[in-house]
């Protein structure tokens, strides 16, 4: 038997390894390693020269060998500290937009690095739906046990991407209400990158050269600036832009009667620019949606973790009426949920794999940590870090009003919610907007952006290690970024 091993004859080899104290002081030892290494990346700092002949090499590598060059000139060095995070040039920088919101603890986490040690002692690095491991039904039991808490969620089917989950959903959405073949889905809304996610998206890019086959009818997102200039006498223009949206809605049904199978609810849009909408808003389409038999399917790829509840549905008291809901990004593993009745027939969902061992520990672990950490609420660390960010912008902004020019389409140069933060200087003009995004990168801070006209740039940071007192260093480097590009205008 091993040198430290605390098992007794009955445990099963697997259970003496996974007990095995050599292995756990050994992972001990590498995570104090990896923080030695980690605490000298305390700041943004440049590139260094010595590295410039050497990393021009891998981007032309990436390139060549992917067909086009990488949007920005980003290839990590395998280490960060939180937020920050080294690349192969040497140059730190401030992640603000975590793998577009899938690192939400940031980069080199300690315990996630430890918990990503233990999965990486699994006998297979893939784990799939003909064989799993025990990682696989705990990790789904852990989301289903947080998403039944406020809505009739029960099951959870595990997939590696967004878009496969957003596939697995609308195959559980159409058998459930075969023969209905259409779906409706918001304006500016976006599922992914598969065929059909791509013709439910709302992006014409998206899909140049591929034939349509979806039949999707589009509904307006809630816009507050229209919902503004529509209040006039008693009415607030909330309610008129309500009913203006329900009567659009009860069209599609009208013209297609029992064709719809669901409705894609991205409660806050994210590649759409960040949008909210209030609960009387979204409450009002769910209503009719139910009283048409039309699934109610929210898409939180993008909003899971980041609101300021765990789920986006949860934060609007919309549960009650989820039938289908899907996750990804910061859960490492992706998921389609839904309801027992929505339960679909064998043979309708499968694929080789379910997700790795490594991802399903380490999702695991931050479903946890999302549980027990203080990150929901009113007063939560994702509340706390989004008034500081629309603290951060307003200040320069009153520094600097002729970088914010306002027009009818921008009711506010800041938005979001928690963890979803956007700004928009410039007019919302896109070209000023994507070159400021390169400029923040150049100087330290990494960003991206989002909408369609008006375009905003926007932030996914990992709040789950940012420190509050990061945001002086970030403003600093986000206002002499404004100041070179405001002067290239
Ligand atoms: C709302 C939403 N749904 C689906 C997806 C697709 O996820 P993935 O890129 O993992 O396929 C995304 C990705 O950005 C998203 O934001």
């Amino acid at each position: 038997m091993a040198n430290g091993t605390a098992a007794s004859m009955e445990q099963l080899a697997g259970e003496t390894l996974r007990s095995n104290t050599t292995i756990r002081d050994s992972i001990n030892n590498i995570v104090d390693e990896l923080k030695s290494a980690q605490s000298e990346l305390t700041g943004v700092r440049p590139a260094r020269a010595d590295r410039k002949i050497e990393y021009d090499q891998l981007l032309a590598d990436a390139s060549e060998v992917r067909g086009r060059g990488l949007y920005y000139p980003y290839v990590g060095s395998g280490i960060g500290n939180g937020p920050l995070v080294e690349l192969a040039d040497g140059s730190v920088k401030f992640d603000m937009i975590s793998g577009i919101g899938v690192q939400f603890f940031g980069h080199s986490d300690p315990d996630l690095v430890g918990v990503a040690l233990e999965g990486a002692m699994a006998d297979t690095v893939m784990q799939g739906n003909l064989q799993m491991n025990e990682e696989a039904i705990r990790f789904a039991e852990a989301l289903v046990a947080q998403a039944s808490r406020s809505s009739k969620l029960k099951h959870a089917f595990l997939c590696n991407s967004g878009a496969m989950a957003n596939e697995n959903a609308l195959k559980v959405a159409f058998q459930k209400h075969s023969p209905a073949s259409r779906v409706i889905a918001f304006q500016d809304c976006f599922m992914g990158r598969t065929w059909t996610m791509a013709q439910i998206g709302d992006s014409a890019a998206g899909r140049v050269g591929l034939p349509l086959n979806a039949m999707v009818d589009y509904m307006p997102f809630y816009d507050a600036a229209a919902a503004k200039r529509l209040s006039a006498g008693d009415v607030s223009g909330e309610t008129r832009y309500i009913d203006m949206c329900l009567w659009h809605l009860e069209q599609y049904i009208n013209r297609y009667p029992k064709q719809h199978a669901c409705f894609i609810f991205e409660l806050v849009q994210g590649e759409g620019g960040f949008r909210t909408a209030p609960r009387a808003f979204h409450k009002a389409l769910m209503e009719v949606c139910k009283a048409n038999e039309i699934a109610v399917w929210a898409d939180e790829v993008q909003t899971f973790g980041r609101t300021d509840q765990m789920f986006a549905f949860e934060t609007l008291e919309l549960g009650d009426y989820i039938n289908l809901c899907t996750v990804g990004k910061m859960t490492q593993v992706c998921a389609a949920l839904y309801t027992a009745d929505y339960n679909p027939k064998p043979g309708l969902l499968s694929g080789t794999f379910l997700g790795s061992s490594v991802g399903l520990r380490v999702g695991h672990r931050i479903i946890e940590r999302l549980r027990d950490g203080d990150y929901y609420g009113e007063n939560g660390s994702n509340a706390r870090h989004h008034k500081l960010f629309r603290d951060g912008i307003r200040a320069i902004a009153v520094k600097h009003p002729e970088w914010f020019p306002q027009n009818d389409r921008i009711l506010d140069i800041v938005d979001g919610c928690g963890g979803m933060m956007r700004f928009t200087p410039f007019g919302g003009k896109k070209d000023p907007i994507v070159n400021l995004c390169r400029t923040l990168y150049d100087e330290g801070v990494i960003t991206f952006y989002c909408g369609h006209d008006p375009y905003h740039v926007r932030m996914l940071p990992p709040l789950g290690v940012m420190r509050e007192d990061q945001w002086a260093p970030v403003f600093e480097v986000v206002e002499r970024a404004m100041a070179k590009q405001a002067a290239q205008l």
